[in-house]
């Protein structure tokens, strides 16, 4: 199938009181497996490239240092990537830019055939990041592409993206957000954080209640990875509609091939490792659906 915009995948999750999860991809092997595991569930697919992990998929393995030039190439190599993998698949497969921070890498991502991107000013002072994503959105909006936009920035460590200030959502600028800007997805700060927690997270669930409250966008939980399956359940419950993965995905993949290294079996290794990375998504799209 041609690939489809976030907008209409996320409007069944709201409809049906469930989540989608989002899944990070920064190689072919991920990405393949990752369509494969929704096909077992006739699910949509959300596969998404962050701003600064695109550079890795460009050639450059310091992604971190990754120009402008870098993450353009790695994302028209993810892009033809997973457009060849949804064409032959049954299912709808959503191409995402996960963070983009400026207006220039989300028009670069429309061009490339991303049929969603996510403009995150959440570092930014809320006049700025109403007015930037206002002009993401028409623009994307012009050509069906669907718009995820953030709001209270989450910290931690993710494929390169920190944010040095963190802080939980603002109610209130959530209420003049959504008056203002037109998104099709809101990501909001609750206590999460990207990359593995160090112990037990602690989600202000109050704050997440009162955000849904304001009948927002579909809201977008970032830092999917280590999250207890009960606080996920309980993020659901209160109005979260995607959930981002990646740190575990990769996690999957290495400790697939950390479990068979010693066969010395290239071949071996590396469907192990497709194998744990399916494993994986498996289980956390069951519990995003409500199944576990
Ligand atoms: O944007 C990407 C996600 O927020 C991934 O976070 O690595 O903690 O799963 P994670
Ligand atoms: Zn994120």
């Amino acid at each position: 199938m041609p690939l489809v915009p976030l907008r209409p995948v996320l409007d069944a999750t709201v409809k049906y009181g469930y989540a989608q999860g989002a899944f990070n991809v920064n190689a072919v092997a991920q990405a393949e497996a990752v369509i494969a595991v929704h096909e077992m569930f006739r699910s949509p697919a959300i596969l998404q490239g962050a701003d600064l992990a695109n550079a890795f998929m460009g050639g450059r393995v310091d992604f971190a240092n990754g120009t402008l030039e870098d993450k353009k190439k790695g994302a028209r190599n993810i892009a033809e990537a997973v457009k060849k993998f949804a064409e032959q698949s049954p299912i709808p497969v959503v191409l995402h830019l996960d963070h983009g921070i400026s207006y220039e890498q989300t028009v670069q991502c429309l061009r490339l055939g991303f049929t969603s991107v996510m403009y995150d000013g959440s570092h930014d002072s809320l006049a700025d990041n109403i007015r930037e994503s206002q002009t993401v959105v028409r623009s994307a909006h012009a050509v069906g592409v669907s718009v995820e936009c953030e709001l209270g920035a989450i910290s931690g460590v993710e494929d390169g993206i920190s944010h040095k200030n963190v802080n939980l959502v603002d109610v209130d600028e959530v209420r003049e957000f959504i008056s203002k800007v037109d998104c099709d997805a809101l990501a909001v700060g609750i206590g999460n954080a990207h990359g593995m927690y160090q112990g037990t997270p602690h989600f202000d669930f109050d704050r997440l209640q009162a955000c849904q409250k304001l009948s927002p966008p579909p809201l977008v939980l970032h830092g999917g990875s280590g999250t207890p399956d009960d606080m996920i359940r309980q993020a659901i419950k209160l109005g979260i509609r995607k959930i981002n993965v990646a740190t575990e995905l990769r996690m999957a993949f290495m400790e697939g091939l950390e479990s068979t290294v010693g066969q010395r079996d290239f071949y071996q290794m590396y469907r192990t490792a497709k194998e744990n990375m399916a494993a994986l998504a498996r289980h956390k799209i069951q519990l995003f659906q409500g199944k576990l």
